[in-house]
């Protein structure tokens, strides 16, 4: 099975790649132009770490290049392409929404035309909690889903997903859209929270809060990984699936369990921001009945492995 992961240098396509190589399941090649939206010097640690494990293909490529795009169409056979590439980042998105036309929107566009016309089977889409908008502090289904979003990043990943539709019914391929809930883990994205409160804590540094009433269902990345697994060789037409864990961390909370390994943590608080939704929590039954998907590791399970981590990551620089 020949499967393209875009955004493969990124905090999620790292993990999958290694995953997939690990288990000797696929052939894979990775598109991913290293985006500066964060230290691309992570992303080339994440290669060198991928390059040390199993032989895969790498093209560093900006999906908004057709031409570079269609070449690598046309020189594979892809069965699936996992398209995770995007800009991320709430914040981010309020400053340059225009950027999240281009990078989650016009990139997406190209990769499901090229699939469409080079036989893809199945697509899988990274699409994002985001999407369900700020709603009251109940489990999100799937069919809770509104338009109602209030970033420009969710904004892009709803054009995103009804692109994903559109595409879908003029090329008759699967389509499997998975919406995820807050990820963490090693090699996390340094604009993240969690990561961002470690570092700091790390070096002795304050951190910011933005508003300790929310709470985010954070998702442990192992537990992901195995949801896209899970839904590599189940496509189905057009589905929408949540991957989260199910159990929503309130901000206080998460601060409580940070002071436990940081005594000595200062907060500097600030208002809210904009962009920003109150909670979120991932109903999953749906991705659990038809996918077998089910979260193993707990928050606090999570958190330490993280932690352990970024030590060792920020210590020695050569941990994987
Ligand atoms: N991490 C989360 O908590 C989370 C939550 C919900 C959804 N998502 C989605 O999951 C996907 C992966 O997220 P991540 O956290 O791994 O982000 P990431 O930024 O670590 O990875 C994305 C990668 O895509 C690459 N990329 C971006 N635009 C590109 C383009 N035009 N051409 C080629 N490469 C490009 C970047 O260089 C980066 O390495 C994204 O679509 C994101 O929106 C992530």
């Amino acid at each position: 099975m020949n499967v393209l992961i875009t955004g493969g240098a990124g905090f999620i396509g790292s993990h999958l790649t290694s995953a997939l190589l690990q288990e000797n399941r696929c052939n894979v090649t990775i598109i991913d132009m290293l985006h500066s939206y964060y230290d691309v010097n992570r992303k080339k640690e994440r290669l060198k770490y991928l390059k040390s494990l199993r032989n895969f293909t790498y093209h560093q490529i900006d999906l908004l290049n057709e031409e570079k795009l269609s070449e690598v169409f046309k020189q594979n056979t892809f069965d699936i392409v996992i398209h995770l590439a995007a800009l991320p980042g709430v914040a981010y998105s309020v400053e340059k929404p225009n950027e999240y036309v281009d990078y989650d929107i016009k990139a997406t566009i190209n990769v499901l035309k090229f699939a469409g016309e080079s036989q893809v089977k199945h697509v899988i889409f990274a699409s994002s909690s985001s999407v369900y908008g700020d709603q009251a502090n109940e489990p999100l289904s799937e069919e809770m889903f509104n338009g109602k979003v209030v970033s420009p990043y969710a904004a892009a990943k709803v054009g995103a997903e009804s692109f994903c539709h559109a595409f879908h019914h003029i090329y008759n391929y699967d389509v499997t859209v998975l919406r995820f809930f807050t990820v963490y883990g090693p090699w996390g994205r340094p604009d993240m929270a969690i990561p961002l409160f470690i570092k700091r804590l790390l070096d002795g540094e304050s951190i910011t809060v933005f508003d300790q009433n929310t709470a985010r269902d954070y998702t442990y990345i192992d537990d992901i990984i195995n949801g896209i697994s899970l839904a590599l060789d189940k496509g189905n037409g057009y589905k929408v699936y949540n991957l989260g864990n199910g159990n929503p961390v309130s901000m206080k909370q998460l601060l409580a369990t940070m002071k436990s390994y940081f005594p000595a943590m200062s907060i500097i608080e600030k208002g809210w921001r904009t962009g920003d939704v109150t909670s979120t929590w991932a109903n999953i039954t749906k991705a659990q009945r038809e996918l077998g998907y089910l979260p193993t590791v707990s928050f606090e399970e999570g958190l330490a492995k993280t932690i352990e981590w970024a030590k060792q990551y920020y210590t020695n620089k050569t941990y994987n």
